[in-house]
């Protein structure tokens, strides 16, 4: 999961309905608390069965909040959130719960804290797939939207009674993705944005291939804290596993060519295109449809000619529309890092370029953390350096956003 400094001191107030999925919530917690954020919490009398203030305690959530009458610290529980908090998170949340928010019922701790609390609120369902289903519920659920409340859609599989269907508690990463984005600034809301990431793979035959080391993770970093500040996110992904909020559709791809028709069939669509994968400049000449087997090569050696794969990033700045924009990266070795960088901005058509080095230890390839020279258009020129890969995504996009 990725982590962003800019949500560091904010507070979250977490509700814990009846379920036997609250134990999920714990681990929520804690990713939370790592990112800095400060969690209180509600417990309805049901969550209460399923975990205890204890547990929550222990992981440095404060004030808990169990009843609306027995607690001398607190003379009116029910305002708490509304005074304090950012966001209302409701997790797990379950259908009784979903329809006293739909309905506006106040009769307990949490329901009269929802009623109070006019921020954003997120809920994250978790229940029997057949009351998820109900008319009832899906009702109380189109409400809560029409009125501005994030409901999540609840995962499908096993549910804890044996059923299988759609009922689960969503993953925990993607409530956390949920909450953060009601937390963000939407100072990138209704931009739609092309983000490419990952390598390609170019195949020699069915088991061989020629690629390099790119995880995506940069491109995921930029991906994610773009759809957080509201933006419409599409990503065109090579082949490897970053974890993306569903909320950011994805396209994926193995070759070049494929990542260039995903692309080319995109960019006309899109407000800003960033491509951040490492695309393999090259493809074998001739890819063999049977595993080349070693007693069948000549002797001696094995040779493989290669032929050019095309330029995705030329190719859209080519094309780019005067409303659209572009950001490409460049991973460099070597001394000339800003003049190499230069040279593809001119020549690539492109508003941004954000170049690296990919021959030190730390950043590149792989790496949690990345330095970069950042280059625009109009002669702007920033560092960038020695951070978390998002912490510069989300650095990145100020930048741009700026100028
Ligand atoms: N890129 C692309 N299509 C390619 C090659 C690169 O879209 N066939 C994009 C990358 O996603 C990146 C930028 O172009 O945003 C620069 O990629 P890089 O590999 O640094 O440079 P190249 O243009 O491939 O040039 P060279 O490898 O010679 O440095």
């Amino acid at each position: 999961m990725l982590h962003f400094s800019h949500f560091a001191g904010s507070r979250i107030h977490v509700g814990l309905t009846g379920s036997v999925a609250c134990y999920k919530i714990l681990d929520l917690c804690r990713e939370l608390l790592s990112n800095d954020i400060w969690i209180s919490a509600s417990l309805t009398e049901a969550g209460s069965r399923f975990v205890t203030t204890d547990s929550l305690r222990a992981l440095g959530v404060s004030p808990i909040l169990s009843s609306l009458f027995e607690d001398p610290d607190h003379s009116f529980p029910h305002l708490e959130p509304a005074q304090q908090a950012d966001v209302l998170l409701v997790a797990p949340a379950t259908a009784n719960f979903l329809a006293k928010m739909a309905w506006g019922l106040a009769d307990d701790i949490l329901s009269t804290q929802v009623l109070a609390f006019s921020g954003p609120t997120v809920a994250a369902p978790a229940m029997n797939p057949n009351m998820w289903q109900s008319a009832a519920t899906q009702s109380n659920v189109a409400t809560l939207r029409e009125r501005g409340v994030t409901v999540l859609e609840p995962e499908a599989g096993d549910v804890a009674c044996g059923e299988v269907g759609k009922g689960r508690l969503p993953e925990v990463k993607e409530i956390e993705y949920n909450v953060l984005r009601a937390l963000a600034p939407r100072d990138m809301e209704g931009m739609r944005i092309l983000v490419t990431l990952g390598p390609t793979r170019e195949h020699l035959d069915p088991v061989r291939y020629w690629s390099n080391p790119s995880t995506g993770k940069m491109g995921a970093a930029m991906a994610t804290a773009a759809w957080l500040r509201g933006a419409e996110v599409h990503c065109v992904c090579g082949p490897c596993a970053v974890d993306l909020p569903h909320g950011i559709p994805t396209t994926s791809v193995q070759t070049a060519q494929q990542m260039y028709e995903a692309c080319t069939d995109l960019w006309p669509h899109q407000d800003m295109a960033c491509l951040c994968a490492a695309v393999c400049d090259f493809r074998p000449a001739y890819s063999y449809t049977d595993k080349i087997k070693k007693d069948r090569v000549p002797e001696g050696e094995m040779n493989f000619s290669f032929a050019p794969n095309p330029d995705i990033l030329y190719t859209l700045g080519r094309n780019k529309k005067p409303f659209q924009r572009l950001i490409g990266f460049a991973a460099e070795t070597g001394k000339n890092l800003e003049s190499e960088a230069r040279i593809k901005l001119d020549r690539k058509n492109l508003d941004w370029i954000v170049a690296n080095r990919v021959d030190r230890e730390s950043g590149g390839f792989a790496s949690e953390e990345n330095s970069v020279l950042v280059l625009g258009g109009a002669g702007h020129a920033d560092h960038l350096g020695n951070e978390t890969k998002s912490e510069i995504a989300w650095r990145l996009w100020d930048l741009i956003l700026r100028s």
